[in-house]
């Protein structure tokens, strides 16, 4: 390996499209090295588009990071005494029943004492001094993993690690190094939600000083607009597809059609905001948005609206560098707003 440059892929094997996303430390900095995308058709497989994407990309690692998110994770915020990382280990054996729908022995789990900076006495948060702590804990079925690692290898990669798809959004938004939410003068200390709306799902990661408080999926997204266009317009599976991502064309009736979905996960989404402002003791400032579903027509201003909070779509490439002679640069703005799992993903590449 002597030589070699560290790569990894970043693969999101998502429920409607697989993406991939090579990065490469050029020195201590991280550059894009590869890209490809495939949708699953209907009736198509995972499998398929994995082929397809790896046909395409010129992807010179094989090393892969994937990911897991949905009914087979688990992650929870729980209170606990302070007490040192090798205590937590043991001490959070004896917390797992409370807190895990599964049998402990059918996961893998991993848990980490947050740092909690934000925490003044006077946020009602109380972690500070108080002899108290938040521990983040992640769990998936191992049955899952299994799953995803034998997708990997089938296609002839190596699973190098496998991550929760909620906290790779939020590893994107660090590898970004983009601007952390500052304090607030006197008032709660700030925090930002990162909202990517996918095709079966939604995921919120709310962040503040840098570190995730509240994290939650929601079942809904892209595959649910075209299913209310399906059923609106009388159309097929196929054709409300194209019809949702015309943007013109049944401007109006895709409008109509989608309302009902937006207005159900815009619900979630303020919800979710007003809970962690409460129990968390955060102000949440600013919405950032990602995902292939927020490409249907107007659903960042429906967001904004209805979660009253400035709202943006970001970019988990804007501070990379990309190698152009290995991506094609236009294909991959174009899609920008979806990488978003794949980049936090990739992130990996630096802890090599
Ligand atoms: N131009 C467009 N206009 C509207 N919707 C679009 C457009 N392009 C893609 N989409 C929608 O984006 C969704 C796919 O986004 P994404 O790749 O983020 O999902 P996924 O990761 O496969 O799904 P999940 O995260 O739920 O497993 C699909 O529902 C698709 O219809
Ligand atoms: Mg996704």
């Amino acid at each position: 390996m002597i030589g070699r440059k560290k790569s990894v892929v970043g693969l999101d094997l998502g429920s409607s499209v697989v993406k991939a996303i090579e990065l490469t430390m050029e020195g201590s900095e991280p550059v894009v090295t590869g890209f490809a995308r495939a949708e699953i058709p209907p009736g198509g497989s995972v499998q398929e588009a994995l082929q397809q994407v790896f046909g395409e990309g010129r992807f010179r690692a094989k090393r892969v990071v994937t990911g897991v998110s949905g009914q087979s994770t688990v992650v929870r915020y729980i209170p606990m005494m302070r007490m040192s990382d090798e205590e937590l280990l043991q001490a959070i054996k004896f917390e797992t029943d409370k807190y895990l729908p599964f049998d402990i022995h059918d996961v893998v789990m991993d848990c980490q004492a947050l740092r909690k900076t934000i925490h003044g006495a006077s946020q009602g948060g109380s972690n500070a001094g108080d002899g108290t702590m938040t521990v983040l804990l992640a769990a998936c079925r191992k049955e899952e993993l299994e799953r995803k690692a034998q997708i990997v290898k089938r296609q002839g990669l190596m699973p190098f690690a496998i991550d929760l798809d909620l906290f790779a959004v939020a590893n994107a938004w660090e590898l970004c190094g983009l601007p952390m939410e500052s304090h607030s003068d006197g008032g709660a200390p700030s925090a930002i939600a990162l909202v990517d709306v996918g095709a079966t799902r939604s995921s919120v990661n709310v962040l503040a000083g840098g570190e995730s408080c509240f994290s939650r999926e929601i079942n809904i997204g892209g595959a649910d607009m075209t299913q209310a266009i399906m059923r609106r317009l009388g159309v097929e599976g196929f054709e409300a597809e194209a019809i949702k991502r015309a943007a013109d064309s049944h401007a109006t009736e895709v409008a109509l059609a989608i309302q009902p979905v937006l207005e159900e996960l815009a619900s979630e989404l303020a919800l979710s905001i007003d809970y962690v402002e409460h129990h968390e003791g955060v102000q949440v400032e600013e919405t950032l948005l990602s995902g292939g579903g927020i490409l249907a027509p107007g659903v960042p201003q429906y967001i904004e609206q209805a979660t009253a909070r400035p709202t943006r779509t970001w970019n988990p490439l804007e501070a990379l560098r990309v190698d152009v002679n290995r991506v094609d640069v236009e294909e991959l703005e174009a899609w920008a707003p979806s990488l978003v799992v794949a980049v936090g993903l990739a992130s990996r590449v630096q802890s090599r």
